[in-house]
């Protein structure tokens, strides 16, 4: 049951996006306090990114805190925020030895401000890097995403630097924060939960979803390489019907 062993490697998706979910469900089944799974679920994170470059996925995005995040308990946000910090500051070197390039998408100003600091420090290092684009989603919300693309295209219509037939999809995907990265072909999320709990609203328009009951922090590349081959297995007909394929 090797399953890198029956990925087709010339019809990768080219990006992976993650919900990676079940942390404190991990943590509370051993009786652990739910900040113990959120420090697993680095490790889950790590051989994850590890597995994207072995294989050779170029965009790998990950959900690691969404906006309605910051309703939980403030103790276990700020625990997030702290763990938040110390895996940047302990992986950037090692990210850009690897030649990844570290990027984040999401309403990052309400971040604390360390975390911001240390954020665009390890961007900036990496930011030259070509194997893999790993990206957090931090403090991300579609929805949000969305209003401020409209906002944006919007004042370039007040300021009339366009009009308003020049809006297009290929526009409005210009606005989002994912405007330098293809919309992702899968979709993964753990701990089995099947919703999308506002992630990626606009670019998994036509992305292929994937469920799996496993808990994040027991989630490891042979899991990812698991869902690449069910993935594999999908046709894909973006409205067509079979017989029009190939
Ligand atoms: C995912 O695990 C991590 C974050 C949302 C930050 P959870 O913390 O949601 O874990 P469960 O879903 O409560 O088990
Ligand atoms: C989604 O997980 C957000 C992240 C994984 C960061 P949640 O655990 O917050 O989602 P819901 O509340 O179950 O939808
Ligand atoms: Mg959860």
């Amino acid at each position: 049951m090797d399953f890198k062993e029956q990925i087709d490697i010339n019809r990768l998706p080219e990006h992976i996006a993650i919900i990676m979910d079940g942390n404190g469900r991990w943590a509370k089944n051993q009786g652990k306090f739910r900040v113990f799974g959120h420090e697993s679920g680095v490790l889950s994170v790590k051989d994850i990114v590890e597995g994207c470059v072995e294989i050779g996925i170029k965009y790998l995005t990950v959900y690691a805190f969404s906006t309605e995040n910051w309703n939980r308990p403030v103790e276990e946000v700020n625990a997030l925020m702290e763990l938040l910090i110390s895996t940047i500051n302990q992986e950037a070197e090692t990210l850009n030895k690897n030649n990844i390039r570290l990027n984040a998408i999401g309403d990052l100003g309400s971040l604390p401000k360390k975390c911001i600091e240390d954020l665009d420090n390890a961007m900036q290092k990496t930011k030259e890097n070509t194997k893999c684009t790993l990206t957090l989603a931090l403090s991300y919300s579609a929805k949000w995403e969305i209003v401020e693309a409209a906002k944006k295209i919007a004042k370039q219509v007040e300021q009339k630097e366009i009009n308003i037939d020049q809006i297009d999809e290929h526009l409005f995907a210009s606005k989002l924060t994912t405007s330098n990265i293809p919309d992702p072909e899968l979709m993964i999320r753990t701990s089995g939960e099947h919703r999308v709990s506002n992630f990626l609203l606009w670019q998994m328009a036509y992305t292929e979803l994937y469920f799996t009951e496993t808990l994040w922090p027991d989630f490891r590349r042979d899991h990812l390489f698991e869902a690449i081959v069910d993935y594999q297995k999908r046709e894909r007909r973006f409205g067509k019907i079979s017989e029009q394929l190939n």
